[in-house]
């Protein structure tokens, strides 16, 4: 499934994608210029293709060998669209390949940082790189170009790869043996944008403001007058969702939040306080704390215990739709990276690391259509709406939290009590993380409790109580993670605060795993 193209009045890139790590990155530099792309996988018909008239197409780079039987190629409307082409790395090899160059292998392989030699000028790199200099790139290519097609020129080389930048300025088509679009190329992003805009002609109209009044206009025609019921997590998507589809709908639409009493302290009450309150929108507060406490007694096992919460949390959130009643449609926060065509040479099915739990399932279940937003947008993008749409700024920066909540925080088996106890150290950590200033520098902080107690003393007297795990993570995705880097006075300051207020901790340590190996959450 694609997303839903905007109104052609925009301008737009398409991105073929052959699997590179880096694709997003390419979308969201364009992005970033107000511009709209989408990512395709490099297979798609050419039909589908020349319906989405893009003003120019990029060729991603990816981890296949040109000289491998059956490596993919990009389908040949891309050269016969007559609209300007760059490709980047793999990109680069297939596009000389296919218009008549040749590429070899077992050359000096460049992987990581390399310095290019400007020849040339070159519209791709016109008012960054003047003739002579010698900038910086990321290089990643193990096969090289030997011979150009017709109509291309040399314009960049470096020592590895002597056909680093070439051009076919007649035809528009360019390609780069370096990845413009990561920043370890410190002018890559001007690249991309003279490409986009100058080269291609993109003019910079994709806004916020604009998406939403697209939107609005784009929900009101799918739903007409039907009634829409949304699941509400607490989460930054889900919220952005419903705001923006109250805005196009009004009480048509209903929000359902189940609330497992795994959430954050306080966080039920804000949530209902923003939505019902502010906002105004029809909330129904299914106050299922007990219910899930209850279907998780004695669990330690983590994959069971996510799996008793996403099923729990189907059947609550189908009982309380079926209450409302007649909603044709199920609104749900799904953002670009989950709707992206993922490349996959492997052929084989991922492994299962944790069992994610979302809704999923729910709209086939409850036979609903969806009503999909956010399906265009990167997440730093759905924050943006977020405040367009004038969510508090302390709100739309939240970090992340696991549908499953405390319940992965918690190793072994989960008590009223530990959850309390949990809820109650995390906000102290939290605040003394914002009070420090640093809340906005990491991507998701949290504490666990671990299922260990230790002996201590305070005063005179001995303890005997549960040690406080802190997580800190920088991340761009999720996907891979760092420990954040806290000063050691601040960590011994937190460990005497949390002990000190947190009466059934008296023990603090700090993970300082990175993902992988490990990942963000315990369980
Ligand atoms: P892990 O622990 O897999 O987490 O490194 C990566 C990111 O995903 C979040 N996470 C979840 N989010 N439902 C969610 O909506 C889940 O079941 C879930 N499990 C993990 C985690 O908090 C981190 O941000």
């Amino acid at each position: 499934m694609q997303p839903s193209s905007p109104p052609s009045s925009h301008d737009k890139i398409l991105i073929l994608d052959f699997g590179s790590q880096v694709t997003q990155l390419i979308a969201r530099r364009i992005r970033e210029m107000g511009v709209y792309c989408e990512i395709w996988p490099f297979s798609t018909a050419a039909a589908r293709v020349q319906a989405f008239a893009p003003k120019g197409i990029i060729l991603s780079g990816g981890p296949a060998s040109i000289l491998e039987a059956g490596s993919p190629r990009a389908p040949d409307v891309v050269w016969q669209l007559g609209v300007p082409v760059l490709g980047i790395c793999y990109g680069q090899q297939t596009l000389c390949v296919q218009l008549g160059g040749t590429v070899e292998g077992g050359h000096m392989r460049e992987f990581g940082r390399a310095a290019i030699q400007i020849d040339a000028p070159c519209p791709l790199y016109d008012g960054v790189w003047p003739t002579g200099s010698t900038p910086t790139v990321w290089m990643s290519h193990g096969d090289r170009i030997t011979a150009m097609p017709q109509g291309f020129r040399v314009v960049a080389r470096s020592e590895g790869a002597p056909f680093a930048v070439i051009a076919d300025e007649a035809r528009h088509f360019y390609g780069v043996m370096f990845h413009p679009e990561v920043v370890h190329t410190p002018e890559g992003g001007a690249l991309l944008k003279n490409f986009v805009t100058k080269i291609a002609g993109c003019h910079s109209d994709w806004t916020m403001a604009a998406f939403v009044q697209e939107k609005i206009a784009a929900i009101r025609q799918q739903v007409g007058d039907a009634k829409v019921i949304c699941g509400l997590s607490g989460g930054v998507d889900s919220a952005v969702a419903a705001v923006l589809i109250h805005a196009a709908i009004g009480d048509q639409l209903t929000c359902i939040f189940v609330d497992t009493g795994m959430m954050r302290l306080h966080e039920g009450a804000e949530v209902v306080g923003l939505f019902r309150n502010h906002y105004n929108i029809p909330l129904v507060h299914v106050e299922a704390g007990k219910l899930f406490l209850d279907a998780l007694a004695g669990v330690d096992d983590p994959e069971k215990k996510r799996k008793i919460i996403g099923g729990l949390f189907i059947e609550t959130f189908e009982a309380e739709a079926k209450k409302i009643g007649g909603a044709a449609f199920l609104a749900q926060g799904t953002l670009y990276p989950d709707v992206i065509e993922s490349v996959s040479f492997s052929g084989g099915p991922s492994v299962t690391i944790k069992s994610h739990h979302n809704v999923g399932g729910l709209p086939e279940r409850m036979a609903m259509q969806l009503v999909e937003p956010l399906r265009e947008l990167f997440k730093d993008e759905v924050r943006v709406l977020g405040r367009e749409l004038g969510l508090p700024p302390a709100f739309v920066g939240r970090h992340p939290f696991p549908g499953p909540g405390l319940a992965i925080r918690i190793p072994g088996a989960i008590t009223p009590e530990k959850v309390a106890l949990l809820q109650q150290a995390d906000a102290v950590y939290l605040d003394e993380i914002r009070k420090a200033g640093l809340y906005d520098a990491i991507w998701q902080a949290f504490a666990v409790l671990l299922p260990v107690r230790s002996v201590g003393v305070m005063g005179d007297g001995r303890t005997y109580d549960y040690v406080l795990g802190l997580r800190a993570v920088t991340s761009v995705d999720g996907m891979t993670a760092e420990a954040y880097p806290f000063e050691a006075p601040f960590l011994a300051h937190l460990a005497t605060k949390l002990i000190n207020e947190v009466k059934g901790i008296n023990r603090v340590v700090y993970d300082i795993t990175s993902k992988p190996p490990g990942t963000i959450e315990w369980e």
